[in-house]
């Protein structure tokens, strides 16, 4: 399979070289059957036996930046404020949110998740909510730690740390075995805000730190520690539940695209950049000009469970009326916190140091968020095609426009079908669609409408064949990571697979794509995760699509306005060719799942 992901995306030499290193790898009594046998061995004595390697892989051993490269964020629909008190009463009722949404999750009260689509109707493994307010990335010299707190049902002292002028303060939302109320959350949020003001007593925009390399970071917290002062805030910010960072406004128009770059990296040093905090998982944005959404730490979870627990904060705000009562009165709640800093020179050296990186990536950051109106799910569905795949196709032909060649493709797979499953990946630069967008590529003289439409349905059933198997446990990149870190684990010598040059452009994925699919006015987006590279995220919806491109503007190479523009032209062109051809080309049960091979496991089987 991994040939054959491969074979059209390299030079003929280059694969001819690949196919004999796989063929000794794979070859009976070979080093693949000697892994493979040890990689069962593991899955007798883990729940899982890829999720500890994937997460070192994936998040915990990659040493980028978070923001832009990678935590995605969730933009919420704009609001109206028309003062401080108008966005301190939604950062309130926000607050009662999660509060009620975390105890759901903490009493195991939170309805399973089901599969949708294809395969639809397994239950979904819950692990990753339980991580959402407790988990906290450690940063670490060469490889961070997820750290977990224990979650209770009892309620305890809890806290959260609100950002406000770059300063942090600890908000108390558990006092005395009681949760606080929306009023109480008011008045403490104003108090916070009127300290905030204060210019004699603003500390070092510290957060800053946490927006630079993980291995920087990891350096200058290791000096920070040093002073027990720090360590008292940062061990208040490591076991909050969550971060509210009131922003200032931005001054920029609030366009969609605006909106996600803010959310993103926070528009840098002279806006909010410094009001963050990107260790925590959750960090809530609200921005006096409107703005706010989340910016998700992604090492505990994925873009669905942040989809699931945005969609109940927003629905909770909608279905349950503000309980302010008019003003708030001061009440005889603890005062709130003033987290404090000791910086010494060599703070601020790093402190330079990571807000001039992070002007960097503010002004790398191209980004292009659009709404596709011409049509959406249902006309694909109509074509009885999946939706998913149909836009999968797409993108390729678009990369293909844009570039003339296809690439490495990341698509994500849910594999929650299994015990603590995360994603796999969908190599959605297929033969087939190669096929198709060379054709699509001819003038329709050359390539008549019916052996297009031929080489579509062709694709987008390639396409959702490595669906079902991805998300059934049976595709390939998950697989050779485990065989690839069982042998660094054994200590030996890294199989020739691995230091192969197609293995290494097999893993550098120009084009990272993922649908997040929600029915609120809101979207997710994130970065591209290579330097010549596209970030892709897409919510298809019953007569819309909206699509988040991102890339890097130091890139010759990428342009997302180009890209998306395409885009658009390669839906239309899809659309016409399937108005015009498809009743004729359609096969004669279309319905028909194409996959007789697919192996489809147990439900709460291993992965
Ligand atoms: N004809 C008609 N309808 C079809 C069809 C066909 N041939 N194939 C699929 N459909 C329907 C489905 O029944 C489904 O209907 P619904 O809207 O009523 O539920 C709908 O089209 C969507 O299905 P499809 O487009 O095939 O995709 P999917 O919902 O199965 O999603 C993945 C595919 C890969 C996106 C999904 O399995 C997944 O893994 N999602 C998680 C991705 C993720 O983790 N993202 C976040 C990463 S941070």
């Amino acid at each position: 399979m991994y040939l054959k992901c491969m074979g059209h995306l390299i030079p003929e030499e280059q694969f001819k070289k690949t196919k004999v290193v796989v063929e000794k790898f794979g070859a009976p009594g070979g080093m693949g059957e000697f892994l493979q046998k040890k990689l069962l061995e593991r899955s007798e004595h883990t729940a899982n036996w890829v999720y500890d390697y994937w997460l070192e892989d994936m998040y915990l051993s990659n040493r980028l930046a978070l923001p832009v490269n990678s935590s995605p964020v969730m933009v919420f629909p704009k609001q109206n404020f028309r003062s401080q008190s108008d966005s301190l009463r939604f950062a309130a009722h926000l607050i009662s949110g999660i509060l009620e949404y975390k105890s759901l999750i903490d009493g195991r009260a939170l309805p399973v998740d089901y599969a949708r689509g294809q395969l639809a109707g397994t239950p979904l493994c819950m692990d990753q909510y339980n991580k959402v307010f407790t988990s906290y990335r450690l940063p670490g010299p060469k490889m961070d730690t997820l750290v977990a707190q224990k979650s209770t049902v009892m309620p305890e002292r809890e806290h959260i740390i609100v950002a406000c002028k770059n300063q942090f303060f600890v908000l108390d939302v558990v006092i005395n075995f009681r949760r606080l109320n929306e009023k109480d959350l008011y008045t403490q949020l104003e108090r916070i805000k009127k300290m905030s003001d204060i210019e004699e007593e603003r500390l070092p925009p510290i957060g800053l730190l946490t927006s630079d390399g993980r291995t920087q970071w990891a350096e200058a917290r290791s000096v920070l520690i040093k002073d027990s002062t720090n360590r008292d805030s940062l061990d208040m910010i490591e076991r909050c539940l969550c971060l509210v960072c009131l922003d200032e406004p931005s001054g920029t128009e609030q366009t969609d695209t605006n909106r996600a770059l803010l959310m993103l990296h926070g528009g840098g040093t002279d806006k909010n950049g410094g009001n963050r905090w990107y260790d925590k998982p959750m960090q809530f944005v609200i921005g006096a000009d409107g703005c706010c959404g989340v910016v998700c730490e992604h090492s505990p979870f994925e873009g669905i469970v942040l989809v699931q627990c945005t969609e109940y904060l927003l629905r909770y705000m909608r279905g349950s009326p503000s309980k302010l009562v008019r003003a708030a009165s001061m009440s005889e709640l603890p005062a709130p916190r003033r987290l404090r800093w000791k910086c010494s020179p060599d703070i601020q050296t790093f402190l330079m140091a990571s807000a001039d990186k992070l002007q960097r990536l503010v002004k790398n950051l191209d980004m292009n968020v659009s709404k596709f109106t011409g049509y959406g799910k249902e006309f694909i569905k109509k074509q009885k095609m999946s939706p998913d795949a149909y836009v999968q196709v797409a993108l390729q032909l678009t990369f293909y426009r844009c570039h003339g060649r296809l690439v490495p493709t990341y698509e994500s797979a849910s594999i929650r079908r299994f015990q603590e499953g995360r994603v796999d990946n969908i190599r959605s630069s297929t033969p087939e669609a190669l096929a198709f967008v060379k054709a699509m590529g001819n003038s329709s003289k050359i390539t008549v409408c019916s052996l297009k439409i031929e080489l579509l349905w062709t694709a987008i059933k390639a396409q959702t064949n490595y669906t079902i198997l991805a998300i059934t446990g049976m595709a390939i990149d998950n697989h050779l990571l485990g065989l690839r870190e069982i042998a660094k684990e054994l200590k030996l010598e890294k199989p020739e697979l691995f230091s192969d040059t197609t293995y290494a452009t097999s893993i550098h994925f120009i084009l990272s794509t993922s649908q997040v699919p929600t029915i609120e006015e809101m979207f997710c987006c994130y970065g591209p995760v290579v330097p010549n590279g596209y970030g892709a995220c897409y919510n298809p919806q019953m007569d819309h699509i909206i699509f988040c491109v991102s890339s890097f503007r130091d890139s010759a190479e990428t342009s997302s306005d180009l890209f998306v523009k395409t885009l658009e032209g390669c839906l239309k062109e899809m659309q016409d060719l399937c108005i015009k051809c498809n009743t004729e080309a359609k096969p004669a049960d279309s319905t028909k799942r194409m996959d007789g091979t697919t192996k489809v496991m147990k439900n709460g089987s291993k992965a």
